[in-house]
């Protein structure tokens, strides 16, 4: 298998050791279309570390691209930097196979390995700030609660300035280009946007504390290696990343309007479109999404850089359409920020839907504009005047929200 599956040079002793799922499409409900890697490192030392490990499928690619390099019984340090079994699903028969003499994680890494794999025992918690000596290289650890999970922390090879950032400036991308430098910038945008939206758009107060945390103890990055995607290894495209992270936690409004809606006999989406109309002629950017067509992983995508989300309906059996509650309870808990919206929708017997979704989209701290449209069946001509005056009072809350901000 060594000779199939090999490791990737990073720079001098550092070798990318991880796995590229091509075929992933579906990460907790997350639609990976382009797949996704795991990426584990191997720290060439006096003492040999691993950082991180694969999903546990791919635990034989992991050992044969590591056995590329040396014998990986010469590991000495196992870093598990995050418990998620993407990284961690093979952990347990790697120590096997390897026999370190350390594995380590943050405090809640070790506590939490111990519930993940209760036959897996040894595993030694380290200190926030804690160092290992590699001999002549050494490990430093940061811990980064709730970037991704409360057990998530940072490893930092002091002598080659490389932090190896587990989820934080991941993306999912299945590729075998190592270096995002080589790949084109609106593709790392888009997946890196995407990820940051499904991931960690909830965790950004935790985000923006630790990007002022890392700027505190003064660490400088030459190469940043995130546990997903692409290895950053160029100054500029390090301070794109970490400034888009940055907007990315600030949220602040802009003039984009994502107008998600289903629809039974297209009257929902006749709504749609005349509310777009509005939304334009008020000087928004509308980008309609139905949901027959979108996942709500995209959805998630577009909202996180949208000023406005405005939500149709139709009312099925008393209830708002289930692709609506799908995307909205998803859209919940991913806790978006700064959103001005509404919500519209067609009924036959009785509007219960678009009520539903008008508490829901309250509930999430949008600011609603107008009390929710109800169309009975089929818009008229002045349903669908109404639908543009929506759109276009949706816009000018959103141009004094952007003015404000
Ligand atoms: Fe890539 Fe939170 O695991």
């Amino acid at each position: 298998m060594k000779d199939v599956f090999k490791a990737q040079k990073i720079t001098e002793g550092v070798y990318w050791v991880g796995a590229i799922d091509w075929g992933l499409r579906d990460f907790h409900g997350y639609a990976t279309h382009r797949g996704s890697t795991y990426n584990a490192y191997l720290v060439l030392a006096d003492k040999v570390a691993l950082i991180d490990t694969v999903k546990a499928p791919f635990k034989d690619e992991l050992l044969a691209r590591v056995a590329s390099v040396i014998d990986p019984k010469k590991i000495s340090v196992i870093v598990s930097n995050h418990t998620e079994m993407d990284h961690t699903g093979c952990l347990p028969e790697v120590i096997e196979a390897v026999e370190p003499e350390r594995v380590v994680a943050s405090k809640n890494g070790a506590a939490a390995l111990a519930q993940h794999f209760p036959a897996t025992t040894g595993i030694e918690a380290v200190e926030d700030g804690a160092t290992v000596s590699l001999g002549n290289r050494t490990l430093s650890f940061v811990e980064t609660k709730m970037v991704h999970w409360p057990d998530s922390m940072l490893s930092y090879l002091v002598e080659e300035k490389l932090l190896f950032s587990q989820d934080a400036f991941g993306m999912h991308l299945a590729t075998s280009e190592l270096f995002g430098d080589n790949l084109p910038r609106a593709l790392l945008e888009d997946e890196a946007a995407k990820y940051f939206a499904n991931i960690l758009m909830p965790l950004t107060s935790f985000i923006t504390k630790t990007l002022e945390k890392v700027q505190a103890l003064g660490l400088e990055f030459r190469i940043v290696a995130p546990d997903h995607g692409p290895i950053y290894r160029r100054d500029e495209e390090i301070q794109w990343i970490v400034g888009k992270y940055a907007e990315w936690c600030a949220q602040k409004p802009t003039m984009k309007a994502v107008v998600v809606y289903d629809t039974m006999w297209g009257s929902t989406e006749r709504l749609a479109r005349a509310i777009s109309e509005g939304l334009k002629a008020g000087g928004a950017e509308p980008e309609v999404m139905p949901l027959r067509g979108c996942h709500r992983s995209d959805v998630a995508t577009a909202v996180l850089g949208a000023g406005a989300l405005v939500m149709g309906t139709p009312t099925l059996n008393g209830m708002m359409f289930p692709t609506v509650a799908d995307v909205l309870t998803y859209l919940q808990g991913l806790k978006p920020q700064n959103k001005v919206g509404a919500a519209f929708g067609s009924y036959g017997w009785g509007p219960a839907g678009v009520k539903q979704v008008q508490e829901i989209l309250g509930a999430m701290k949008v600011e609603l504009v107008g009390d929710g449209l109800k169309v009975k069946y089929v818009p008229d001509e002045k349903d669908l005047e109404a639908a543009h005056a929506l759109g276009l009072a949706v816009a000018e809350k959103l141009k004094a929200v952007c003015t404000k901000s």
